[in-house]
Formats: C-alpha cells, structure tokens, sequence
C-alpha cells in the first residue's frame, strides 16, 4: 500500500442532523458548519427527480453526462470536450491528483485553504508547501506565490473565493498571477462559492482558458445551486488536460438523477439569483454587526464568514447549546460561520452579544 495513507487523518464529514440533535438534546438543529445552502432547492429540480424516477434504475447512466454537458457548455460559453464532470468536486480534487501528481512532485497549496487539497496531493506521493494569506485582509499574495514555485512544483491550488476566509480574489489579480506562473504549472481555480460573488460583474477565471492552457476552473452545484445532496460538479481546461482526465475517471461516475437534477438546477437561474441575493442582503447585515461588536474577521464575498474569536470553543459550544452548529477547529480561535437565513443570523447574533455580555 501507499506508506503515506498510514500517516494521514482521515476527512470527518459532517455528522447527521439527527445524531447531533440526539447528542445535545436539541429540538431544532440549524447546520451552519458545512457551507450548504439555506434556501433549499429549486422546485424544477423535485419535478425532474420525481420524473427520473419513475424511470427505473436498471440502465446505466450516460457515462458522458451528454445532456448535461450540452448545457453546461451553453451555459458557461465553453466547447464540450473542455468539460469535466463529477459526482461533486470532492470527486474531481482527488482525479485531478491522482491524473497529474506522482510521487516527489511539489504542491502549493494557500493556508488557510480547504483540506483536500493538500489531502489528496499527499496520497499521491507530492509535498506540500503553504503559501500563507495576508493576515489582515485573507488576500493571497502574487509575489510569494511566485517565489515558493520551483522545478518540482506540479499544481498550484487558488480557491476564489477562499475557502475558509471567504475573500474573493479580483480578475486583474488572477491575471497578473496567471501571466508571471511558468506554463507547466497546472493552477488548478476552485470557483465552488464565485456565484456569491458581488464585487465584480463577472468574476469567474473561465475566460483565461482562451489564453491558459495550464488552467483549470472547478464549479460545483453543492453550493448556490442547493444541490450538495446530488453531488454534482465539473471543471473546464484545455481539451489536452480534460481529456488525460476523462481517460482516468470512473467510466458512469455521475447517476442519472444527480444529472437531471443538475440540468433542472441550471435550467432555473431565477432560484440562484433568489439565493444569491438573500445572501448578499444577509452578508452585509453580518459584517456590519461583526464590526459593530468588534469581532476581527475577513470581507466575504461568500457563503460564509471567517471569525477570530479567543474563545472560539466556548462560543462554539454556547451556539450549539442552543441550536446553531458552526465550523471550528480549522485554524485556533477561528470560527466559519456559514450566512443562513435572517431569522437565523439574527438570532445567533443576539447569542453572540449574549455570550459577549452586551
Ligand atoms: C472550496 C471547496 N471546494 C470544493 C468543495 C467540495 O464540493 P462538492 O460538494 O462539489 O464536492 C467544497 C465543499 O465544501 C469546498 O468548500
């Protein structure tokens, strides 16, 4: 076996609504921890379930996600063959890893970033290196970026916005990195929370892919699409990289109901636009009361905000006591809190000035 796989902790997944309601003598339990969306599902997704369904479950999926495809091409304005689609880009972390890394190969990952990463670089045999953001403004830095690359480097992971500091990285930003970063370097641009993005009209990296042939875009449906259930993602690169993926991937790894479901999520931009507005509206009601009560934290331009907060655990716990799980143990005396609904946020912050003594 890989020697490496002995000395790696394993990724814990979310405990169940239930067992942690059970756990804590909850009668309500809002899940704030996992950056899921508060809002639901489109409806247009329960109707081509319950459609899907009735179909049976005897044939295979379409291995291609062809319909799917199709429209996701359409959508994004991308040529088919540069798509890549998985059951969520869990799925996709671990291909890509496993389709470009071999053992002695370096990785650069951001720190704080999300785990896997740097998780799934280590299986294969890579080291890690961490590139670490400014500490007051969670932004990356170009310059340092590009120092740590050497030789060996392989991949290069940005997550935009970052996951956990939830801070968006501008166009021009991307750009200047992407234009100083040598060509063999695979910069791999995680845009998993980019449809919560308001800061700039159209945020997202895909349009370097005319001019980057080292670049890939990764999009999931987990988050502003409320699909995190169907496990549904995909990424665009160059039909060179696409297809060294699309040789390794599992040959029916998409079911058929995550594909309709994905397709109906798409087909229903009213819905995402619903969400992200809510989203934006609460966002601002949270940094503004963040400030207010002068808790540091980052300027989110996602789903999501990043906290420090000396007594993290304690106020974690406070939380949980009464109903909100929030996500801890990412970096000491941080919390991400994920942005729910108003009744929600409002009542949480009112525990938070409860727990401050205001
Ligand atoms: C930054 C980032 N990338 C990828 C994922 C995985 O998303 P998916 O649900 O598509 O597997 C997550 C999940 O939380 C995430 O935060």
């Amino acid at each position: 076996m890989k020697e490496v796989i002995k000395t790696l902790k394993p990724y814990v997944p979310e405990a169940s609504l239930e067992e942690v309601k059970k756990k804590y003598n909850l009668s309500r339990l809002v899940r704030l921890s996992a950056n899921e969306n508060p809002y639901g599902t489109s409806q247009a997704v329960y109707k081509a379930v319950e459609a899907v369904i009735r179909q049976g479950g005897n044939y295979y999926p379409d291995g291609n996600a062809s319909a799917l495809r199709k429209e996701l091409a359409a959508f994004y304005k991308q040529p088919e063959d540069r798509l890549v689609i998985g059951t969520g880009l869990d799925e996709l972390i671990a291909l890509i890893c496993r389709v470009f890394l071999q053992s002695g190969d370096e990785v650069l990952v951001m720190d704080p970033a999300f785990s896997e990463y740097a998780f799934n670089s280590e299986i294969e045999g890579a080291s890690i290196k961490k590139v670490p953001v400014n500490k007051d403004t969670g932004h990356i830095d170009v310059n340092e970026i590009i120092k740590a690359v050497t030789d060996k480097t392989k991949l290069l992971w940005i997550c935009n916005p970052n996951n956990p500091t939830g801070v968006y990285e501008s166009k021009a930003c991307i750009t200047n990195l992407m234009a100083q970063l040598p060509s063999d370097v695979i910069v791999l641009m995680d845009e998993a929370y980019l449809e919560f993005t308001c800061q700039e009209e159209a945020p997202s990296a895909l349009p370097l892919l005319d001019r980057y042939d080292n670049l890939i875009v990764m999009k999931t449906f987990s988050k502003a699409y409320g699909l995190a259930a169907y496990r549904v993602g995909f990424v665009a690169a160059s039909v060179k990289l696409a297809n060294y993926m699309q040789t390794v991937r599992l040959p029916y790894n998409v079911n058929t109901i995550s594909q309709v479901a994905a397709q109906a999520a798409l087909g229903d931009q009213a819905f995402l636009h619903k969400v992200v507005k809510a989203n934006d509206e609460e966002r601002r009601k949270w940094l503004a009361f963040l400030s207010k009560v002068a808790i540091d934290h980052y300027d989110s331009q996602s789903n999501f905000i990043y906290m420090r907060f000396e007594e993290a655990e304690e106020l974690a716990d406070y939380l949980l006591q009464h109903g909100y799980q929030v996500r801890r143990g990412l970096q000491p005396h941080w919390l991400r809190i994920t942005i729910g609904k108003a009744d929600d946020n409002q009542a949480i912050q009112g525990y938070i000035k409860e727990f401050l003594g205001e």
